[in-house]
């Protein structure tokens, strides 16, 4: 890891320093006059810090209250880009915990080595069916085949994973229209058709969608701007939808996986370059110029080393997706990050832009 610079040193400093002054002297002041505005006679300043601290306590251990589990007989969950990665992975695990599992694959028909090794499971519940979720008439086909194949349509479809996702990088002026319409027409646009080709039979079930998003659908990146875009939107999408679905009883989550590109085919060595050489050769020349060959390598070089980090085990997120599924209340919004990206999100997210662009740019 680079060594931070001494003026960002500096900073992170100078910030805890400000927040403990003012924790350790202001906040017993604070509590009195909150305690004093909501009506108590003596306030006790300590039991007021424990609480808080208790309520901190209680919500990060959040996640792991038992929170009732659905039955799982009779129910089926679709799922789409189960070729590799999240959704091969989630396929085989749903499987295993009795669900019928509707496997979406992008080159079924091609052969595709994922969706032959889902096909040797040889069993009623693994149904693996060719998607491309960027064509309607292959959407309206799996429909078709879910209707089909379904043990009781009125019923319905207990879930659906838009799981199905592209990644590239660039910098904004590198990146053509085409690029950015691309990514968001697997990413974005292919989330959107899915789940309303699906959504009258998920209603049925009361069921539930769960939409692949990224810590990219909370914070941009210099780099990532086609990729944050079309995670920007699939957030969007899923909090418009949960509302109108809560009269029908359906439940919308949002997974945001932070880095586990060395444990899935969405940025490999091959996507770099290919890229790479792909971004260059389409440039505007007045870009190669004023930007330089330079410049464009070294950031290259940076999304190369990202190809070998990040998580190994895919498991935090097939674990959040589960839960999204067989959770009897489960969450709108979950983060399986490693905790610097969880603390970048919510720095991003909650402190001034003044003070996070500082601290990361
Ligand atoms: N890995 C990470 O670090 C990370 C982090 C945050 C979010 N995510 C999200 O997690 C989801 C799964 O990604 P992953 O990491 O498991 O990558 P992955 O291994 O590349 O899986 C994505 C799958 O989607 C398929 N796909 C691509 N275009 C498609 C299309 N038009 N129609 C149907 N399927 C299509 C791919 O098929 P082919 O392989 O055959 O091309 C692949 O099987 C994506 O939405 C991604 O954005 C990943």
């Amino acid at each position: 890891m680079a060594p931070l610079p001494l003026f960002r040193i500096a900073l992170l400093v100078s910030f805890s320093v400000v927040l403990t002054v003012l924790l350790g002297f202001g906040l017993p002041g604070m509590l009195n006059i909150v305690a004093r505005f909501c009506g108590f006679h003596e306030t006790n300043v300590t039991e007021c810090i424990v609480s808080i601290y208790l309520v901190f306590v209680v919500y990060v251990a959040m996640p792991r209250i038992p929170r009732g589990l659905v039955e799982v007989k009779g129910k089926a969950v679709f799922i789409t880009g189960c070729d590799s990665g999240f959704g091969h992975a989630l396929a085989k695990r749903l499987h295993k915990l009795g669900f019928t599992v509707f496997a979406g694959c992008l080159f079924k028909d091609k052969g595709g080595e994922g969706a032959k090794d889902l096909e040797e499971f040889h069993s009623d519940h693994m149904k693996v069916l060719q998607l491309d979720v960027c064509s309607e008439e292959q959407v309206n086909q799996a429909v078709e085949y879910v209707h089909k194949n379904l043990e009781d349509t009125e019923k319905g479809l207990w879930a659906v994973v838009n799981n199905a996702g592209i990644s590239t990088f660039g910098e904004v002026e590198f990146t053509t229209m085409d690029t950015y319409k691309q990514v968001s027409e697997v990413n974005l646009w292919g989330t959107i058709r899915v789940t309303k080709a699906l959504l009258p039979l998920i209603r049925r079930a009361k069921g539930r969608v769960v939409n692949l998003a990224s810590m990219y659908g909370r914070m941009g990146n210099a780099l990532r701007s086609p990729y944050c875009i079309s995670k920007y939107g699939v957030e969007a999408f899923s909090d418009c939808l949960r509302y109108e679905m809560k009269a029908w009883g359906v439940k919308v989550s949002i997974i945001e996986p932070g880095n586990f590109i060395v444990a899935t085919g969405i940025l490999t060595r091959d996507i770099v370059a290919n890229t790479a050489t792909k971004l260059w050769r389409e440039a505007p020349p007045a870009v190669k110029e004023d930007y330089g060959k330079t410049h464009f390598d070294q950031h290259m070089a940076l999304m190369r080393s990202y190809c070998n980090s990040g998580e190994k085990d895919v498991m935090p997120v097939l674990e959040d997706i589960i839960d999204a599924i067989t959770s009897k209340r489960p969450y709108t919004r979950y983060t399986p990050q490693e905790p610097h990206w969880w603390i970048r999100v919510q720095a991003m997210t909650y402190l001034p832009a003044a003070i996070s662009d500082r601290l990361y740019f």
